[in-house]
C-alpha cells in the first residue's frame, strides 16, 4: 500500500467519524429543542389514558358548612347585623326553617332583602353555600 493510499484511507475514516459525529450532535440538539418547545399541558381526549391530574393544593378543597359559616356568614349571622337571623337562635331561625331548606338555599344563593347573594362569597360554590345554610339551620334547632 502506498503512503498516498494509506493517507486517503485515514482521511476517509476520519471524515466518516466526523460526519457521524455531526449527525449525532444534530440529533441531540433536535431532541433538546423538541423538549424545549414541547407543550406545557397535554389535552386528554376521552377514552385515552391520562396522566393523573395534579393534586389540589392543601386547603383549596370545598369548605364545609361550618368553615364557611365561621369565615363568611358569621360576619352578619353571628350577632345579627342588619337583623340577620342569629346563629344558634331558635327564635330567629325557626320561622325561616319553616319555609323549607330549598327556599333558604334559593335566598342564600340569590340574595334576600339585606341578605347579599351567596352572603358576599361570590367565589363559593352553590354546594358550599347550601352547606353553610344547613349548618346554621341545624345549629339553631
Ligand atoms: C352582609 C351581611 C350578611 C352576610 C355576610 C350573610 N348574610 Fe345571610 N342574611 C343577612 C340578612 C340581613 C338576612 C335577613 C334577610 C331578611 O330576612 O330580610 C339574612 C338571611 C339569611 C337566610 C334566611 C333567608 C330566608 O329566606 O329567610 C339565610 C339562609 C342566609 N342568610 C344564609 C347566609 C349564608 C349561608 C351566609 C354565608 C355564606 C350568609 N347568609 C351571609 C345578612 C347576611
Amino acid at each position: 500500500m502506498s503512503l498516498m493510499k494509506k493517507l486517503v484511507g485515514i482521511l476517509m475514516v476520519a471524515s466518516v467519524v466526523a460526519v457521524s459525529g455531526v449527525a449525532y450532535s444534530e440529533t441531540k440538539a433536535a431532541d433538546t429543542v423538541k423538549d424545549r418547545i414541547a407543550p406545557v399541558g397535554k389535552i386528554c381526549m376521552s377514552g385515552e389514558p391520562c396522566a393523573a391530574a395534579p393534586a389540589a393544593p392543601a386547603g383549596s378543597g370545598p369548605k364545609t358548612g361550618k368553615e364557611l359559616y365561621s369565615t363568611v356568614c358569621t360576619t352578619c349571622h353571628g350577632t345579627g347585623v342588619l337583623n340577620a337571623p342569629k346563629f344558634g337562635n331558635a327564635a330567629d331561625w325557626g320561622p325561616r326553617a319553616a319555609k323549607g331548606l330549598e327556599t333558604l338555599y334559593t335566598h342564600a344563593l340569590g340574595g334576600f332583602n339585606s341578605m347579599p347573594p351567596k352572603g358576599t362569597c361570590a367565589a363559593c360554590s352553590d354546594d358550599e353555600i347550601k352547606g353553610a345554610v344547613k349548618y346554621m339551620v341545624d345549629s339553631s334547632k
